[in-house]
């Protein structure tokens, strides 16, 4: 299966995808790795392994559905038939939700639907929890709030700042990211209206 990765950073979460296919425990291939940002880390990180790494400016287009057009018309050239967001942190609109219906997965740093939105691990330790998280979810057209695959919990410690929080949360966000995306190269995901039904293999 081809695989678009949408980024805007630092590109841990695309780190954790490649070294997952060069591991062998996922069957796919990274055919694209599209920014928003020009100098995005994570372009960088493709472009050491050898993916194709395209910055699509979104300054050069007058509306989001002229941007997603261009990035629709990346995809294509790529074959890209699943897209993953990591770290992507703009607002999909029409143009791509409905090219790729039910095939765009997010992951996101918090035990959703609890603290969408940005910076949700500062707001999760803000909050007080005793518990965060993070989710991976196929998206649509509401913010954070599609349909869940998988989630993992991390602990807040006594000591914890929002930073080494996150930290935690990162390192369980690449475990889980590769374990969804394999889930969904297998075609073990079945979604039943708000439910994600995973099948054994
Ligand atoms: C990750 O923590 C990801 O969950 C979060 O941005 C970070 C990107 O890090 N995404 C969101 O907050 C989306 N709402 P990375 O670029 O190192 O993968």
């Amino acid at each position: 299966m081809n695989i678009a990765v949408l980024v805007s950073g630092r590109g841990s979460n695309l780190q954790a995808i490649i070294d997952s296919i060069e591991s062998g425990y996922l069957k796919a291939r990274i055919s694209v790795v599209i920014s928003d940002i020009e100098n995005a880390y994570a372009l960088g990180r493709a472009k050491k392994h050898r993916i194709e790494a395209v910055f699509v400016d979104p300054e050069k287009y007058s509306s989001k559905d002229l941007y997603e057009k261009q990035v629709l018309a990346v995809l294509k050239k790529h074959n890209a038939e699943l897209i993953l967001l990591a770290g992507y942190m703009k607002i999909l609109g029409k143009t791509l939700l409905s090219a790729y219906k039910n095939r765009i997965l997010n992951i996101h740093p918090a035990l959703l639907p609890a603290f969408p939105g940005l910076h949700a691990q500062k707001q999760a330790f803000e909050y007080g929890v005793k518990v965060a998280g993070c989710t991976v979810h196929f998206v649509d057209e509401t913010l954070d709030c599609g349909a869940i695959i998988l989630q993992r919990c991390v602990e807040v410690k006594e000591d914890d700042t929002d930073e080494t929080l996150a930290d935690r949360i990162l390192e369980q966000e690449h475990k889980i990211y590769p374990e969804a995306v394999k889930l969904f190269v297998e075609n073990r995901l079945r979604i039943e209206g708000r439910k994600v039904k995973i099948l054994q293999s």
